[in-house]
């Protein structure tokens, strides 16, 4: 970003963050009684131990409303008081209507603009981004982000490469005017299309509309080339981290807490040492929740508060890197 655009002085901040997963835990020891693995090599090769499974008539809308309505209850926010609604999400209950329109009729929230945003596992630190020009123009004062993502709707649950790893879930995030000096202070985020074929869902959309032979082919389901997508993961989180805090004139021995995208353990081990950073400065749910895709930065954010693990002033570094691909790296100084 432009350095006349990084010295804009209205901010935002995350004022609240809330959650929520599914009641239903479906565990290694389960996955293991249906598919060639174990619970060994799962925790062995992700850190994964379970993760949460969305019952019948749970959606990515349902979950996410849930997850806006306990942010709005926990900071006080009435329904005529939020602006706008971003949702970022790989697994929109339809193709359209978009869910932030599902969400905001579920909570009647008035006043409320809103669109779905779709960056995979970056998506949450997209919507963030977006959402944060909006409070910066000074013409909102409140937006909410939403990742949610019902990950058990596009994974084939006969592919044991990528059955263990995903799981359902939501999060979001009030972002309102912030004290000087706080807030959203920067952000470097990058796409590289090159990587389309290394994960995606062949089917359902403009290319391949849905038919038989595309059901058939198992192509509304997620594929992805693991190694590809695990050498990606550690390069692009490493080197957005690197870029912004360089122009920020920071090291990663300021950063008090890192939040990356949760996918694999062993991703996040590899970025905490290239970026120097002892394991508890790298929040990780990924053992209780597997990769939620949106909703794992507010999972792992939620967790890093509730135990304290962020305090005011802070410097907390977001990361991920998703389908696309997509990556990316945000600077919050904790208001
Ligand atoms: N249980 C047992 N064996 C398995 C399983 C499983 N669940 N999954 C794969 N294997 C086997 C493979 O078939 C392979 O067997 P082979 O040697 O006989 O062919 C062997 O294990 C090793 O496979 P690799 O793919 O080399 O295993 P790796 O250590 O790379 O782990 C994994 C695979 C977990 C998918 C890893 O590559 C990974 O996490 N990649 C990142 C993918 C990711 O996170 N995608 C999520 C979306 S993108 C994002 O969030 C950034």
């Amino acid at each position: 970003m432009p350095a006349e655009l990084r010295s804009t002085p209205l901010r935002a901040a995350i004022s609240a963050v809330a959650t929520y997963v599914p009641e239903r835990i479906l565990t290694n020891a389960e996955l293991a009684a249906r598919l060639d693995t174990s619970d060994e090599w799962i925790v062995t090769r992700t850190g994964i131990r379970e993760r949460r499974i969305g019952s019948a008539g749970e959606t990515t809308s349902t979950m996410g409303a849930e997850a806006v309505r306990r942010l709005m209850a926990q900071r006080g926010v009435a329904p005529d008081e939020v602006d706008a609604l971003i949702v970022a999400t790989v697994t929109p209950d339809m193709l359209f209507p978009a869910t932030a329109c599902l969400i905001q009729d579920r909570l009647g929230l008035p006043r409320a603009w809103g669109f779905d945003l779709s960056a995979a596992c970056s998506g949450f630190l997209y919507a963030m981004t977006t959402g944060a020009q909006l409070v910066a123009t000074g013409v909102h004062r409140r937006v909410i982000v939403v990742g949610a993502d019902l990950m058990s709707s596009i994974i084939d649950p006969l592919d044991r490469t990528t059955a263990v790893l995903f799981g359902d879930g939501a999060g979001a995030a009030l972002l309102e005017p912030a004290e000087p000096g706080f807030g959203i202070l920067d952000f470097y985020h990058r796409v590289d299309g090159s990587g389309r074929d290394d994960l995606l869902m062949p089917a359902g959309g403009s290319l391949r509309p849905p038919s038989i032979a595309t059901v058939n082919a198992r192509q509304h389901f997620l594929r992805q080339n693991g190694r590809a997508v695990f050498k990606f993961a550690v390069s692009q989180m490493v080197e957005s981290v690197q870029v912004l805090l360089a122009r920020n004139g920071l090291t990663p021995a300021d950063v008090a807490l890192l939040v990356p995208h949760q996918a694999n353990q062993r991703i996040l081990d590899a970025v905490a040492e290239r970026l120097g950073l002892s394991n508890e400065r790298v929040a990780s749910v990924l053992a209780r929740y597997g990769n939620t895709t949106g909703a794992t930065l507010p999972l792992a954010l939620d967790a890093a508060l509730a135990e304290g693990k962020i305090s005011k002033g802070d410097l907390v570094v977001l990361t991920a890197v998703g389908a696309g691909f997509t990556a990316g790296a945000t600077l919050v100084r904790w208001q």
